[in-house]
């Protein structure tokens, strides 16, 4: 009976029979022939006896006549032998039903279904983390409709964030505190595929913190060994490996090489890595910010991501520009104040007011749009301008107070005298704000205060908003009395 069976293709065939030009079988006749003249014959004792074909790529286990009928015996079939049925019965069950017969079935079982389980999720994971990269994680922007376009910057950062094949850098974004680095970075970013953004908010800035960002920015988790981690996982108990928070760091960085170079063989360029806000990390924990930094470096030495770090002015570029890991700095692109026109065009069209109170908020913000968006709001609120100055230049005395400038401060002398300079020159060299505030710790004080901000890849020392420079004007024209705050209405 099995001999004379036929057969439409050998299945299991060696690679000749299925090479496309002058083949074996592209000369068999009619795709029919005996079985047991197969040299496979003995091999397919264990298998089905009837495969079917469509191209000679392609194999199904379709029907056959055959298969269908009532009288197929799954055992011959199968050529199953009569005597493992009462052999199971006779000399396996009754092993299976004693307590250690059992106990050890059960742990073979469960071994292997981990060992399968292990498998799947971790093929899954992997997947995960490859669409994490490839799809980017950047949070989109709100009200498109109502944002200033940037059109001269936004073609650098798009520069950045979509580098050509090749390109060995890493860029820092800098601007003062609201002039829209981060509106930028994400409008931009969540177009592109393979950015990666990480938002180092305060709560993050520690080492544990910062690589769980990563982390969950990534899509990143452990990866499974046995079902008992996921179980774990899931009660929220972490297995060991993650515990310590370096540890973390190290194995969530070495994925995201591993995930990068996939990237790069997929899209002919390196996927980007988006720091944001790092002026945390170098005032909060800088040594991660050299870590960092470093990172960045080795990266673009070998070609395998690109990092970009977006920071306020103040001690991060400073610090980062000093060290010896700036020789891989590419661009430092400056995020600026909207110029008049841009702001004028910004209030009058976008947000709808006339053109002498665009004027007047243009005169009180000087085009920082975190400060416009303020003042309009404000406005909108109040309906009365001098109100609405009033309140922005409270602000803005707050920082001195909190600075130690005016009302008997300890920075009072230097500050007054570090900002008369700067109203009378338009700026100060960082070594005679040092020098006039007692030495470099005291002036590093004062410029991690939001008084005074460094212009980058300079020297000099600047107001860090329009609002501090008027304060700063008032406190310097009299410099005994202290401001009140129906000075500022006054003023206006
Ligand atoms: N292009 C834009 N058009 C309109 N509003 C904008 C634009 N860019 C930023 N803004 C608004 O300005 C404010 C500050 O923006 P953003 O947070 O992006 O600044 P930032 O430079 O990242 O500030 P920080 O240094 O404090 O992080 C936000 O309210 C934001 O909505
Ligand atoms: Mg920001």
């Amino acid at each position: 009976m099995m001999a004379s069976r036929t057969a439409r293709i050998r299945p299991y065939p060696s690679p000749c029979f299925f090479s496309h030009l002058g083949s074996s079988a592209s000369k068999f006749p009619g795709h029919r022939f005996h079985a047991s003249n197969s040299p496979l014959f003995q091999f397919q004792v264990l298998t089905p006896k009837y495969f079917y074909q469509s191209t000679h790529r392609r194999l199904s286990t379709g029907k056959t006549p055959e298969l269908s009928s009532t009288n197929w015996n799954i055992k011959s079939f199968l050529h199953i032998s009569p005597k493992l049925p009462q052999r199971f019965h006779k000399e396996i069950k009754p092993l299976l039903l004693t307590k250690s017969g059992l106990s050890a079935a059960t742990f073979l079982i469960g071994c292997a279904c981990s060992v399968v389980y292990a498998y799947c999720s971790n093929w899954a994971r992997e997947k995960h983390l490859q669409q994490a990269l490839l799809v980017g994680s950047v949070p989109n922007v709100p009200q498109k409709k109502q944002l200033v376009e940037r059109k001269g910057i936004a073609a650098d950062i798009t520069s950045v964030l979509q580098p050509k094949s090749g390109y060995d850098r890493y860029t820092i974004i800098v601007g003062n505190h609201g002039t829209g680095k981060t509106t930028l970075v994400r409008q931009i970013g969540h177009q592109i595929d393979g950015v990666l953004y990480v938002d180092i908010d305060s709560a993050s800035v520690t080492d544990e913190r910062f690589a769980q960002q990563f982390a969950k920015a990534f899509h990143w988790t452990p990866p499974t060994r046995n079902w008992f981690d996921v179980m774990l996982s899931v009660l929220g108990i972490t297995p060991n490996e993650v515990a310590d928070e370096r540890t973390l760091l190290v194995k969530v960085f070495k994925e995201f090489r591993n995930q990068s170079q996939l990237f790069q063989k997929n899209k002919n360029r390196c996927p980007t890595l988006v720091l944001d806000n790092v002026n945390r990390l170098a005032q909060w924990n800088p040594v991660l910010l050299d870590i960092l930094q470093d990172k960045a470096k080795d990266a673009a030495d070998e070609g395998l991501f690109t990092t970009v770090f977006v920071t306020s002015e103040g001690q991060a570029p400073i610090r980062m520009l000093d060290r010896s890991a700036s020789s891989r700095l590419g661009k430092v692109i400056v995020v600026e104040d909207l110029d008049r026109n841009e702001a004028m065009d910004f209030i009058c069209n976008k947000k709808g007011k006339s053109s002498q109170v665009a004027e007047s908020i243009y005169g009180l913000t000087g085009g920082r749009l975190g400060l416009l968006i303020s003042a309009i709001n404000e406005l909108d609120d109040h309906g009365n301008f001098a109100e609405v100055r009033a309140l922005l230049l409270s602000d803005a005395n707050e920082k001195f107070l909190k600075a130690e400038i005016g009302a008997g401060g300890k920075f009072t002398a230097a500050g007054i005298q570090i900002a008369s300079h700067i109203l009378q020159h338009g700026r100060i060299s960082r070594r005679d704000l040092y020098q006039i505030s007692g030495g470099i710790r005291h002036g590093q004080q004062l410029l991690s205060t939001n008084i005074f901000t460094t212009v980058p890849r300079s020297e000099w020392v600047v107001f860090d908003s329009k609002p501090i420079e008027i304060v700063a004007s008032m406190l310097v024209k009299n410099p005994d009395s202290e401001i009140q705050i129906g000075d500022f209405t006054k003023t206006g």
